[in-house]
């Protein structure tokens, strides 16, 4: 059977009234009359909510959300994976509750979808704290920093994501906050101008950024704990697609397991994703196990090869390789060529490819690696050999 993976089921059923349309007319019959008829119907599979584009995109989707309540890990026990983090934070949580103190300030930092949100949640969990979520956007004004600080009780989580877009005004009325525990209230202009000084109770702050090169260094300074979330290694993403599919209630092989693993990007929010999608697929055609086979044929349709490339990183490859010789060509450059915003770029799709081992970012700009090369299958031009970026072996090899 062939499957067509490029409607919903919603799109399936007009696809079949189209048909039934197209058999009545030219049967010169009432549409009534022509009845349904499975094997009339082409077998399509169904769409994942995320497009293709989305597939592989780090940022959060409304259909991730979605299944986060169940799949978000509640303790650091079930946290798999950042095993340098999860001690250091094991030990941390311990200390602060038995000397039954709130525990440091945090700060997670990281390319999207690592799981700096779920970390910041099971620190609360473990701590049996109240957590109250922001984002730097939502803290414009000096009201709403001090609307949010008079909700604080003692040992409460403010979890603020995307710090990196605090206020300036918000980030120094924050300061006094988080470093003695009280506030600067004013009231009044000019020469009457007062300032009132209000205690806090002792919070603990935990902050989130993809772009930790954005935070000013007096805001950095005053976390206890700078932490870097770390792409996953395969063994820890076939981990997560494991518990996924059993959350999900999906019967997997270990094959196909570790084909989705193999293709997440070192990243359990594409993991996820990629279960949700090979289970619709595996779904529509009726099989009661993911196998391996099913698992591939639905990553290959949806143009995600055994990298976890899609067609946007290719592309990529591409115009570094074929329109700028191997570079090295700024970001800017890159993101005009291929019609992409350049932040975009910068956050979701590089630092993927970086760890990969497929771009290296160098001061003059980025540059494709043998390996890159390798992937596209192209060979180095004289001149990138002579400059000595690549040599022959390493593009044989
Ligand atoms: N260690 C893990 N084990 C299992 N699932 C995880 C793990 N880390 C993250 N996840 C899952 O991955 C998804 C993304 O995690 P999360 O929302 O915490 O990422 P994030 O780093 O906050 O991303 P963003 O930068 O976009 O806010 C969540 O649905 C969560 O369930
Ligand atoms: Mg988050």
């Amino acid at each position: 059977m062939t499957i067509v993976p490029s409607n919903s089921e919603k799109e399936n059923k007009k696809d079949a009234g189209v048909m039934k349309e197209r058999k009545a007319a030219s049967k010169n019959v009432p549409v009534d009359e022509i009845k349904d008829d499975a094997d009339d119907a082409l077998p399509v599979a169904p769409k994942p909510k995320a497009s293709r584009a989305q597939l592989l995109s780090a940022k959060e989707t409304a259909a991730d959300l979605k299944s986060d309540a169940t799949l978000r890990p509640q303790s650091l026990d079930e946290y798999i994976g950042q095993s340098r983090l999860k001690t250091m934070l094991t030990m941390s949580i311990g200390a602060a509750k038995s000397r039954n103190e709130a525990l440091d300030h945090v700060l997670f930092y990281g390319p999207p979808g690592l799981g700096k949100t779920t970390l910041a949640k099971v620190i609360s969990n473990e701590m049996g704290a109240r957590m109250h979520m922001t984002s730097g956007p939502s803290l414009e004004r000096p009201r709403d920093i001090i609307g949010l600080v008079h909700q604080l009780e003692a040992d409460d989580v403010l979890f603020i994501d995307e710090i990196h877009r605090l206020s300036r005004v918000a980030e120094e009325l924050l300061y006094p906050a988080i470093e003695d525990f009280v506030i600067d209230l004013t009231s009044g202009k000019g020469h009457a101008t007062r300032t009132m000084r209000l205690p806090l109770p002792r919070f603990t702050l935990i902050g989130a950024t993809t772009k930790a090169g954005m935070i000013s260094n007096a805001l950095r300074d005053r976390f206890g704990f700078v932490l870097r979330l770390d792409f996953y290694s395969k063994e820890e993403l076939a981990l997560i697609v494991a518990r996924t599919s059993k959350l999900l209630k999906v019967a997997i092989t270990q094959g196909a397991v570790d084909a989705i693993a193999g293709r997440a990007r070192g990243t359990p929010r594409i993991a996820n994703r990629l279960v949700r999608m090979v289970r619709d697929y595996g779904h529509f055609q009726g099989a009661e196990t993911i196998t391996e086979e099913i698992a591939t044929g639905a990553l290959d349709s949806y143009q995600v090869d055994a990298f976890g490339l899609d067609a946007t990183d290719r592309r990529m490859l591409e115009i570094l390789i074929d329109h700028y010789a191997g570079g090295p060509v700024g970001i800017e450059t890159i993101a005009a060529t291929l019609g992409e915003d350049s932040d975009t770029l910068e956050d979701v799709y590089e630092p993927f490819l970086i760890q990969a081992g497929f771009i290296q970012r160098t001061p003059r700009g980025r540059t494709a690696t043998p390996q890159a090369y390798m992937h596209l299958k192209r060979i180095p031009s004289n001149q990138q050999l002579n400059i000595g970026q690549l040599t022959i072996d390493s593009i044989k090899e």
